[in-house]
């Protein structure tokens, strides 16, 4: 920080940008936006330039489905652009009716709540189930989100080993006087796309008498007969407290949601204050969200043809020697370690035309930096082809280091 002047002058209150933004940039942790122009399919136009999209969440291609479309073009019609109110006051517009109570029916629960976000739905319920006095136990590997509602309810934080069900437990047995307990975790886990042990968990919750918490995010659409998540999938859904999910991924639109009692829900309606404090959702994307989880559930070939693409583009890239580590689901994480080399192979892909994200720390854990691929149901077996000769062309420039300059390859990228 800049010390103040001679004068008195105080110091300028604006340092800590530039201060910030030079050690993030020393730390080669720079972060840039990326333009895209046109819809989340297959193969996209970026930065005026076609590749083949491998790390949109829209897994099932519903953003772009024709029905979802016309479902939302409709309610723009009907309804107008947006909310314009709170639901509490005057924006709980018809689509929410319906799209609350096909959830519950999807979810296999007794009601449901729809958030503006999955963000907002995680801090908003998490900070209005616990407070001072009480504990939550949240897996290592948690969300943002989750963490942020964590902290926002001041509860004690007990976070355990990642899937570590003995850790878990011997924390739940530190706090049983904690007067309310709360386990919290994602059923695919949203960076290494491995699974919660959830049945395990959910007895655990019952033998210290905590409240689960799951978060669906990545599952959803993905896991279960009807495409409603792993808690569908493992039976759960009568033993899963809080149900929690996002229309944001394979839904294909916006909105986070909680499915649980009629109790919890009115509760939350009640006390969830990112449920209270916000604008209702737009109807076009209420009424799209509506449209895709039919979708979701009539058409299990959608996910047929996810878990074909992941099957043929997890037994290349494996076949190449690269490291995906645990991954049970679509999302496969190609773990590089190395910061800038994770970076540059991502600007070395984008080249070839293959457009994949480098993930680093503070999004993951220091050390873990990886490429995270998550293929579509709408890629083709080509585009999965293509794909992999890319990360072949990758792999051989990886294995002689000479060759595979991550200094000079910032340079390189900007002639794309
Ligand atoms: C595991 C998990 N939970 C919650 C969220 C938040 O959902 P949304 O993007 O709908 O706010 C995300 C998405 O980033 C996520 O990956």
């Amino acid at each position: 920080m800049a010390p103040p002047s001679s004068d008195n002058t105080p110091a300028d209150p604006r340092a800590f940008l530039s201060e910030t933004l030079r050690s993030i940039q020393r730390s080669g942790l720079v972060r840039h936006l990326r333009n895209i122009q046109g819809a989340p399919e297959p193969r996209v136009t970026l930065d005026g330039r076609s590749v083949l999209l491998l790390c949109s969440n829209n897994y099932l291609g519903l953003a772009t489905d024709e029905r979802v479309k016309r479902a939302a073009r409709e309610a723009l019609d009907t309804y107008g652009a947006g909310a314009t109110g709170s639901r509490l006051i005057s924006g709980n517009l018809d689509p929410y009716r319906q799209l609350e109570q096909e959830l519950a029916v999807f979810k296999g629960t007794a009601a449901s709540l729809v958030f503006s976000s999955g963000y907002q739905a995680n801090v908003g319920t998490i900070a209005a189930l616990v407070e001072a006095g009480d504990a939550i136990f949240s897996d290592a590997l948690n969300h943002a989100s989750l963490i942020e509602g964590a902290r926002l309810s001041r509860a004690d934080i007990q976070v355990y080993r990642h899937r570590d069900t003995e850790d878990l437990e011997s924390k739940l047995r530190s706090r049983a006087a904690a007067r309310r307990k709360l386990i919290l975790t994602e059923s695919v886990f949203s960076m290494d796309g491995d699974l919660a042990p959830l049945e395990e968990i959910v007895l655990l919750g019952k033998k210290y008498g905590a409240l689960v918490m799951v978060d669906e995010a990545h599952a959803t659409g993905v896991f279960g007969d009807t495409g409603a998540g792993l808690v569908e999938a493992l039976r759960l859904q009568q033993k899963v407290d809080i149900q929690m999910g996002t229309f944001s991924k394979a839904v294909g639109s916006l909105g986070g949601y909680i499915a649980g009692s009629r109790e919890l829900i009115s509760y939350l309606i009640h006390r969830a204050r990112s449920f209270v404090f916000t604008t209702g959702l737009p109807p076009a994307v209420v009424a799209a969200s509506s449209e895709a989880l039919r979708i979701v559930r009539q058409e299990p070939e959608r996910r047929q043809a996810l878990w074909r693409n992941v099957a043929q583009l997890r037994q290349g890239i494996e076949r190449m020697g690269y490291s995906l580590g645990p991954t049970e689901s679509q999302i496969l994480p190609i773990l590089l370690y190395d910061d800038r080399q994770t970076m540059a192979a991502c600007r070395y892909l984008l080249r070839q035309g293959l457009f994949v994200q480098g993930i680093r720390p503070p999004t993951v854990p220091a050390g873990t930096a990886r490429l995270r691929l998550s293929p579509m149901a709408t890629h083709t077996e080509r585009d999965i082809e293509e794909a992999l000769s890319a990360f072949a062309e990758l792999q051989s420039l990886l294995q002689s280091p000479r060759r595979f300059d991550s200094k000079r390859l910032p340079s390189l990228a900007k002639t794309i």
